[in-house]
């Protein structure tokens, strides 16, 4: 045992799990491959809507090493109550194309795709509609967008006011339906021993993964183990059980053997979600010095018939600038398209590119410069929900940001900045994300050598480094180095916790950490060894007097070849607001990743339905570009120094999401500074800026 003086708090601790990760040594949900182990793989339907009405399988049951394939004829039942998105193999009712309509099993890999392919299916179809316009008949206002948020939201006369206002500006932005992709395609190996069933799966949260489990198969989840040491990566497509887990348990149990299931990456957007395309119309009036008067944003997205996911690209609109009146709604229509559900700030991301885009065109409207336009509006309190912020730093982003990035003396007037084809320019956008925390339990234990320690909790660390945080977070508690903290995370069988997800994880384990090994502190003196603890009572009774969110300000240069169309971001960087920073190593990489994936939402991410078929045409990654290597120039990410007493106790708002908002607006107004250009449709393509 090696001690340190060095404070585990705020220390850049390498990853725990470093080692193993780099030599290949931590096992994901797909490395568990115990003896006997099957494999299945699945079948898509290939029409959009309809039932199906045969089945054959004789020709992919007669393959060598076949075992089984699941239809809906002859799958093990689930519970009635099984959220229609996971009731899968349940009817012959087909929703979208790509549905899972059947599962081969067999002894090799190989083989269970041969099945898969040779299983004839015959549908009876129906028409079908995947296209979303912003006029389309079937346009709904759904009950609410979020946990107690609205889709509509009106204060004061905002029609008028933008009518009535000296400076305005009106616009309409699309944004194409976006895939998560994360780099560990969704698996899960499962096998029953009697009515316990074990899996390793890959998802942000186990917890609920056993909880949904049990549901379904009608057990008490005590009888379920979900087991998830290493994910790699999710954005919001593992945040929620997906068919994947649920179709390996079926599999296993119908089989009698340990089924593996690994998504192929073909299956990926139709099966776990997708970010919902937007259409964004954006009225802002503004008095002669910048101040806004009226914020008008409008939402038309579409849902699945399946199950209602809004992407509620409004809402941060609600909380960024001071206004005094405003209009912003959601209108969803309901497709026959795959269901959508979170990615990456979902709502947040879409939403501030539209409102980022709309203030530097009104910045441009009013003849100020868009970071003074940003800091005229600045408020201390939430207008929409009138409660202060439990701290708000946006001013302070948006100025240490313009000073590291060398904003002043900046020329506002587009296209002037050429050498040969090339044009330059920047530009900039401010971010903001609720900060949230949910309540945990955990359990913090002295060993008997009275010197080493072990937490445990439930927690997911899909990638973020949140086994390293937890560590240091108890070492701190503790007083001890962190090297005495053994952590235990990703196990249903660990104590309950809340999903990585909604920038939530850290804010809501470590509240729970802190306060087991505090409880074990004054448990020691008594002879106690070991304390529990849930945050249940101690985070409602936080609620409701404070506005949380995090905040931050983008800024980035863009160069654009007038010969080729081509944009290149030179540099982005990002000033963050997050509350405290509890491990600066990895909170730069979570925040310059977020910015990385906000570069390629810019620039390369598109994704089509085909109105024919009904599916989405990008469904690999030879199809669906991503930015690589080579696109990613130099990011930098900093955040300045928060202290939010309001927050849990480490004052923690969470920053796995901010990173990726607003990312695409200073990009896309950079490109209007280079070009003056204005593009409103994402991503930015060369034909665009031609
Ligand atoms: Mo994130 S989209 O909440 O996993």
């Amino acid at each position: 045992m090696t001690t340190t003086s060095r404070p585990a708090l705020g220390a850049p601790a390498a990853r725990i799990e470093s080692r193993e990760k780099v030599t290949g040594a931590a096992r994901y949900a797909a490395d568990h491959t115990p003896p006997g182990t099957r494999y299945a793989w699945p079948v898509p339907a290939t029409v959009a809507k309809g039932e199906i009405t045969a089945v054959r399988t004789a020709a992919a049951l007669s393959l060598p090493g076949a075992l089984a394939v699941l239809t809906h004829a002859d799958a093990p039942r689930l519970s009635p109550d099984a959220e229609p998105d996971l009731a899968v193999l349940q009817s012959p009712q087909v929703s979208y194309r790509g549905q899972i309509v059947a599962l081969a099993i067999a002894d090799t890999l190989e083989t269970a795709r041969a099945m898969a392919a040779a299983v004839e299916m015959e549908y009876a179809r129906q028409p079908h509609d995947v296209t979303l316009t912003e006029d389309h008949p079937g346009l709904h206002t759904p009950e609410q967008i979020g946990v107690g948020d609205p889709p509509d939201r009106v204060r004061g006369d905002a029609e008028a006011a933008w009518a009535a206002a000296p400076v305005r500006i009106e616009a309409t932005y699309r944004i194409p339906p976006l895939h998560n992709h994360p780099m560990e395609p969704h698996a899960s190996v499962a096998v029953w021993e009697g009515d316990r069933l074990t899996v390793h799966d890959s998802n942000q949260g186990s917890t609920r993964v056993q909880q949904t489990l049990a549901g379904l198969f009608g057990i008490p989840p005590e009888q379920i183990t979900v087991i998830s040491e290493h994910i790699g990566g999710g954005f919001g497509s593992k945040g929620t059980p997906r068919q994947h887990v649920v179709l390996a348990a079926m599999a296993a149990r119908h089989t009698g053997r340990t089924v593996k299931l690994v998504l192929p990456r073909q299956c990926l957007p139709a099966i776990t979600g997708h970010r919902a395309p937007t259409i964004q119309r954006v009225r802002l009036g503004a008095d002669r010095d910048g101040r806004l008067t009226s914020v008008c944003h409008e939402v038309v997205t579409h849902s699945s018939t399946v199950s209602e996911f809004v992407e509620a690209a409004a809402i941060s609109t609600r909380v960024l600038y001071a206004h005094p009146a405003s209009r912003t709604t959601h209108r969803v229509t309901l497709l026959d398209v795959p269901v959508n559900s979170w990615m990456r700030a979902p709502g947040e991301c879409p939403g501030m590119f539209a409102l980022e885009s709309a203030m530097d065109e009104l910045a441009l409207a009013a003849g100020l410069d868009p970071v003074e336009l940003r800091l005229r509006n600045d408020t201390a309190t939430d207008p929409d929900s009138g409660l202060p912020f439990s701290s708000r730093h946006l001013a302070e982003c948006l100025r240490e940001g313009a000073l590291r990035f060398g904003w002043h003396d900046r020329d506002p007037r587009p296209a002037v900045r050429r050498q040969g084809p090339l044009l330059t320019g920047t530009g900039v956008a401010a971010a903001t994300y609720p900060a949230r925390a949910v309540p945990s339990t955990a359990e913090a234990r002295v060993e008997p050598d009275g010197s080493t320690y072990t937490v445990r909790i439930n927690a997911s660390d899909i990638g973020t480094g949140a086994r390293t945080v937890l560590a240091q977070a108890a070492a701190d508690t503790l007083g001890v180095a962190m090297d005495c903290v053994r952590i235990q995370i990703g196990r249903s069988d660990l104590p309950a916790a809340p999903l990585a997800g909604g920038s939530h994880g850290t804010a809501s384990w470590s509240w729970a950490v802190v306060k087991a090994c505090r409880a074990l502190l004054d448990a020691i003196p008594r002879g106690g060894t070991s304390a529990t603890a849930d945050t249940t009572d101690d985070i409602n009774a936080a609620e409701g007097k404070y506005a949380q969110q995090a905040f931050g300000a983008q800024f980035a240069e863009v160069q654009v070849d007038t010969e080729t169309g081509e944009a290149r971001v030179r540099r982005l960087l990002g000033v963050f607001a997050v509350g405290r920073v509890l491990n600066p190593r990895t909170a730069r990489s979570q925040l310059v990743g977020a910015m990385a994936m906000g570069l390629s939402m810019a620039l390369l991410e598109d994704s089509h339905l085909d109105p024919a078929f009904g599916d989405f045409a990008e469904r690999d990654l030879a199809s669906y570009h991503f930015a690589a290597c080579a696109d990613v120039r130099g990011i930098e990410a900093h955040w300045i120094d928060e202290d939010d007493p309001h927050l849990g106790p480490l004052g923690v708002k969470g920053l796995g999401e901010i990173g990726i908002v607003g990312t695409a607006a200073a990009i896309a107004n950079a490109v209007h500074h280079a070009t003056g250009v204005r593009v409103r449709d994402l991503p930015l393509r060369p034909d665009t800026l031609l």
